[in-house]
């Protein structure tokens, strides 16, 4: 089963995909994660990709399709929770494209929904605590608003595939759970 879980910056897709893949038994990637393990190494990608994150920007599609290729072609890879990507259509056409080849589609988005004031209070209350780069009212901002224009279009791309499900993304961690399992069953 291939799943990816939406939502916007502070949704909770890092929390709640983590649980959700546990109870699966599928493996869990986040883009970002990846991408900010690359930038604390210093690697290549690390390097051309820390200027874009830090202002809240989406890494360039010519750098983030190699990286989801080489995430999907992993050897024996036959199920996933997508964490972050696809974040735009063309890598949403590049991740059917791949994962056709092996037969497979996207099985299910899990869609979180939070109010904008609860996803600024999250992540600000996350820069008091972790000082994570990119957490910081100018950059949440920005990803905001990359969020509505580029990514808020994949729910209208996947509800014509109709495999999203709704999932009320507020409230405590298991009740969301809860919520995001039962929206599963369907
Ligand atoms: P990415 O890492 O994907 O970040 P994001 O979308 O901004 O989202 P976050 O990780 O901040 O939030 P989340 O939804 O995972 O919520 P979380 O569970 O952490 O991307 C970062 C950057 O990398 C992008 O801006 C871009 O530059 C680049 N990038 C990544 N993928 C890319 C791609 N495919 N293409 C191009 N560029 C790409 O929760 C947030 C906080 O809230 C946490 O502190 C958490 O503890 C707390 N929280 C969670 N649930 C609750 C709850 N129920 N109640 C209260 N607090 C909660
Ligand atoms: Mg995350």
């Amino acid at each position: 089963m291939y799943l990816m879980i939406l939502g916007a910056p502070g949704s909770g897709k890092g929390t709640q995909g983590k649980l959700l893949a546990e109870h699966l038994k599928v493996p869990e990637v986040s883009t970002g994660e990846l991408l900010r393990t690359a930038v604390k190494q210093g690697t290549p990608l690390g390097k051309q990709a820390k200027t874009y994150m830090d202002r809240g920007e989406l890494v360039p599609d010519e750098i983030i399709l190699a990286l989801i290729r080489e995430i999907l072609d992993a050897k024996g890879v036959r199920g996933m929770m997508m964490d972050g990507f696809p974040r735009n259509v063309p890598q949403a056409q590049a991740v059917d494209r791949l994962l056709g080849e092996k037969k497979a589609r996207v099985d299910r988005v899990v869609l979180l929904d939070v109010s904008e004031d609860e996803l600024i209070r999250r992540l600000l209350a996350r820069a008091a605590k972790e000082g994570r780069s990119d957490d910081n009212l100018e950059s949440i901002k920005t990803r905001l608003k990359v969020y509505h224009d580029q990514t808020q279009p994949l729910i209208s791309y996947y509800e014509k595939q109709g495999v999203v499900r709704r999932v009320p993304g507020m409230g405590s961690v298991d009740d969301i759970q809860k919520r995001a399992r039962e929206a599963l069953r369907s």
